[in-house]
């Protein structure tokens, strides 16, 4: 399983906190970028995010939580990201959100609120990339894991093997040692605050890489 570290909530600025994340073995910095409007929160000037990761080398899996997803695409180019992940109840153009991605040779991730049906997502997991399942609420970090995720996870992996797709599986919120467990047959776990609220990232990720087998917690 790969790990996704998300700076969104940290003991320290932005920029010091994606450093600290850089010398880690993270395998991707995820980006959450909140406009205000699909979400409460704002987070982000297009031009300011730009400024600040254009010169990092670790791969980007930048996760839209704002509507008109499609705005952001050619900016963001910019920084030559792995993903681009937006929301499937963002927009009504997915179809045409999807072309423009794929257009600009970017990976497409779509994201899928808690209570969103994973049946809405039926229609596009042939061209697609990637799948963001949240465990949490978009919008904040910090948050307690939904613990009907795996139901989730196994859905969209019984769907994949029956029909030889490819796309990945993300999960995204409240992960730690005791829950990544609970997600070991996804792809790629995003996690925040359990890594950079702490003074050793290094620690983190690995007793994240240690605990992704320890049933001890499941019960
Ligand atoms: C929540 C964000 C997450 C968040 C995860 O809306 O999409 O990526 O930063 O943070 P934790 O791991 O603290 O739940
Ligand atoms: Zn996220």
């Amino acid at each position: 399983m790969q790990i996704s570290v998300s700076y969104l909530t940290s003991f320290y600025s932005k920029a010091k906190t994606i450093n600290l994340i850089a010398s880690t073995p993270a395998d991707y910095l995820h980006v959450d970028l909140m406009d205000g409007l699909f979400v409460p929160n704002k987070n982000f000037q297009i031009n300011e995010v730009v400024k600040l990761l254009k010169d990092y080398s670790l791969p980007l899996d930048i996760h839209l939580m704002t509507l008109d997803p499609i705005n952001y695409i050619i900016p963001l180019k910019e920084l030559n990201p792995e993903y681009i992940t937006f929301h499937l109840e963002a927009t009504k153009d997915i179809i045409k959100t999807i072309e423009v991605l794929k257009e600009n040779n970017l990976k497409v991730g779509i994201a899928i609120k808690p209570e969103t049906d994973i049946l809405e997502l039926m229609p596009y997991l042939t061209f697609i990339d990637l799948v963001l399942i949240m465990s949490v609420p978009p919008g904040a970090g910090g948050q307690k894991f939904l613990i009907e995720t795996p139901n989730r996870i196994a859905s969209l992996i019984k769907y994949r093997t029956e029909n030889s797709l490819k796309f990945k599986i993300e999960v995204d919120g409240g992960i730690n040692n005791d829950t990544i467990p609970l997600i070991k047959n996804a792809d790629i776990a995003v996690v925040g605050s359990y890594i950079c609220k702490s003074k050793d990232y290094n620690k983190q990720i690995l007793n994240l890489k240690n605990s992704i087998n320890n049933i001890d917690y499941l019960l």
